[in-house]
Formats: structure tokens, sequence, C-alpha cells
């Protein structure tokens, strides 16, 4: 079949949105028709060559949310016309990792999805019979797709999908690294560096969580604000004095939990030494430039604070993006604030523009 979607071509230039050909669903497999998709600092990131990994021609794109048209052989947990959310994170369910409440990071398809094919070392997407390759197992910037079947969320098919598509990646990364990889406890205190998707998702979580104190630090006053309406019961402009202000805030010790949404090894020190003596737990969502470190000074830890990582929050994608979704149902999480501008496909590079210029928190691409 025939599909449209936005292809990386060059580095550093803007994706070509043109038809491609999509073969049908192989094993395993399943052809989803994109209803909306999120744009994401990581489509941007590969697209500008920043990434080392990076390769083209390929379609990006990983924020997104559909309807299954239809399954491939021995497909089992989905049929045509179930919601789903794309998972850039997949969930087997079989793997020593799945196995394991510890962690998300399945290790099923890792290396091909890694190298821009789907698991049995192909793509799907092709051009005049050359093959275009797939982009974090996902490439949700297309009318269609053809995914593992082990990378999507069923859902319930009253969320509306341009609301469930920020589920496939940032708002489930900060909902998730508090309720998570954090477990944040009733009553405690949090602090959430950045007010991005996932800073913001962060807030929420603290807040679904029951903490008490919740902190936001960020340099818009705008996201600050916006930080507010998920749950932040102070807000600090960030910036060198920020560990101070935590500490004055929090009676000399530092929070309970404090969580890094910025992407920068600065403020995860921050993070970590905001964290509070003796318990004090660090957990960072960022993804830094290729090597950069995180300095610590060491007394930090061995005076009782840690440090975690979050990819994806910690969400076994499968399992509990659709319990978020429920959630977001209940009117447990507000999702309106997150979407700030709606385009069509062919407007994805303005997506890009608006994320540079931080104009909202997300562009949703709407395919009509
Ligand atoms: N771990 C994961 O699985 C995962 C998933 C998605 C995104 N990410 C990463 O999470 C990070 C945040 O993503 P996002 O989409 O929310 O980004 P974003 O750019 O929208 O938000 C970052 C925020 O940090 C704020 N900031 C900058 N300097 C600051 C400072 N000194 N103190 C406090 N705040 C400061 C900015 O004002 C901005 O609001 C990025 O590094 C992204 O790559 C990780
Ligand atoms: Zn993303
Ligand atoms: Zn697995």
């Amino acid at each position: 079949m025939k599909t449209r979607a936005a292809v990386l071509e060059q580095f550093g230039a803007p994706l070509e949105v043109q038809e491609l050909d999509l073969a049908e669903p192989k094993d395993g497999e399943v052809l989803i028709r994109l209803v909306a998709c999120g744009v994401c600092h990581t489509d941007l990131f590969t697209a500008s060559g920043a990434d080392p990994s990076g390769y083209s021609p390929a379609v990006l794109g990983h924020e997104g949310a559909g309807v299954v048209e239809r399954t491939g052989d021995g497909v089992a947990s989905l049929a045509a016309g179930d919601h789903v959310v794309t998972l850039f994170s997949p969930q087997c369910r079989e793997c020593i990792h799945c196995l394991d409440p510890r962690t998300n990071l399945c290790l099923a398809i890792r290396e091909q999805q890694g190298l821009g094919y789907l698991p049995d070392g192909t793509t799907r997407f092709s051009r005049d019979g050359e093959p275009v390759r797939h982009f974090m197992g996902t490439s949700t910037f297309s009318e269609y797709t053809v995914m593992p079947e082990i990378a999507l969320a069923k859902i319930n098919p009253e969320a509306p999908l341009d609301r469930a598509a920020l589920f496939a990646c940032g708002l489930s990364t900060g909902l998730g690294a508090a309720m998570n990889t954090a477990k944040v406890e009733a009553g405690s205190t949090g602090v959430v560096f950045g007010a991005g998707m996932v800073g913001l998702g962060a807030v929420a979580g603290c807040r679904l969580q029951g903490a008490e104190t919740i902190v936001c630090v960020d340099l818009s006053d705008e996201r600050l604000e916006l930080a507010k309406g998920q749950g932040a019961t102070h807000t600090i402009k960030g910036g060198p004095d920020s560990v101070q202000e935590i500490l004055d805030l929090t009676g000399g010790f530092g929070a309970d939990y404090t969580f890094e949404a910025t992407g920068l090894v600065s403020v995860m020190r921050q993070a970590v030494e905001a964290a509070r003596m003796g318990w004090g737990l660090a957990t960072v969502c960022g993804v830094a430039g290729k090597g950069e470190t995180l300095d610590v000074v060491p007394r930090f830890l061995i005076t009782g604070r840690r440090v975690a990582g979050s990819s994806f929050g910690g969400v076994k994608g499968r399992d509990q993006v659709p319990q978020l979704i429920e959630r977001y149902l209940a009117g447990d999480i507000d999702v309106d604030p997150f979407v700030s501008h709606k385009l069509t496909l062919d407007e994805v590079n303005r997506g890009f523009e608006l994320m540079e210029a931080q104009d909202g928190i997300r562009s949703v691409i709407d395919f009509g």
C-alpha cells in the first residue's frame, strides 16, 4: 500500500513529506493507521544530525496513537479496530527484564530497532524498491506504519487519541519517574527540575503519589504556571542558587525526592545536591549530550543520597500505559494544557520550530 510520511533525507535539513510504499505486516506485526502523533525532542535530535547513531533515509516519529488496521500471522493480543499507543520501549513479557519488576528495558528487539529495522532485520517502508528505515521501532510521522505487536499498548477506545499520543513518550516518562522509579511516598517532598513535558509529568506523578510539597524549578514563568496547574505547591526560577533555595524551603535538609528533566548535566548535579541527606533520591530523566558526564562530590552519596536513572519512567508499556490512560479518563491527569498546537503532517517541520522556540509544551500532528 501507499502511505504519506515525513522522511529524514539529510541531517540538518527539513523532513520531506512524500509518498512511500508500505509492505503488509509479517508474523507478529501490526499495521497501524495513525490518528495523532506528538513532535518530540528526540525526533529533532536525530533530524539535526546530533545523534551519532542516526541514519537516513528514515521515517521519524515516536509519539503515536492510532487504530489497528490489520494484523500479521500470530498476532493474538490485538485485532482490527483496537486503539493503540505506540511504544519505542516494547514489552515482550518473556525476556529476563520483562519478567523482573525492577526494569522496563525489554531485551527482545533492541538491536534491530536501534539499526532501523523491524525484528526480522528488514524494513516495511520503501521507495522505488529501495528500503527506507524505521525509527525507534515506531515511525509514526506517517499515515500508516507497521510495528511489532510487542510495541503496541492497547488502550481504552474512549480516550481521545490526540491526548493518548502524549503517553507514548514524555508524559509517561515523567509520571513513571515519580510513580515507578522513585515510588514517591505520600506526605513527602518532591522537587522537579525542568517543566517541559517530562518535568510536568513528574510533577503530576508526585501529586498522584500524595506528595505534600512539590517544588518545580524552571527558567520560564509560563511553564512554572503550568506546573502549578499540575500540582506544584512552590515554584523556583532556575539558576545557580536553586539548590540553596530548595535547602531553605526544606529546613536545610533537601527534598526526599528530586527529578531532573532538563538534559543538562549541571542540573543533574543540582538534583543530587538538592536531595535530602540520609535518604534523598535523585532521579535522572534527561538525556545528556554525547560524551557529557555527571559530576558529583562523593560526600553527597556517602551521606545517604542516591541517584537513579529512568528510561520511559520505568513504565512497562503494554501493562502500564493503558493504566495511565485510565487515570487520565478518570480525571486524575489533566492532559489538555500540554497540547499547545495541532499540525498537519505537512507542517511537521513547523513542530520542530515551535519546539526550538519553546512555544507551548507539545505540538501534535493530527492525521485527520
Ligand atoms: N528518559 C526518557 O526516557 C526520556 C523520554 C523523553 C524525553 N527525555 C529527556 O528528558 C528531557 C526533558 O524533555 P522535555 O521534552 O520535557 O524537554 P523540554 O526542553 O521541553 O523541557 C526542559 C525544561 O528545562 C528547563 N530548564 C533549562 N535549564 C534549566 C535550569 N537550569 N533549571 C531548571 N530548568 C531548566 C527549560 O526551561 C525547559 O522548560 C530531555 O533531555 C529529553 O531528551 C527522556
Ligand atoms: Zn519522545
Ligand atoms: Zn522483554
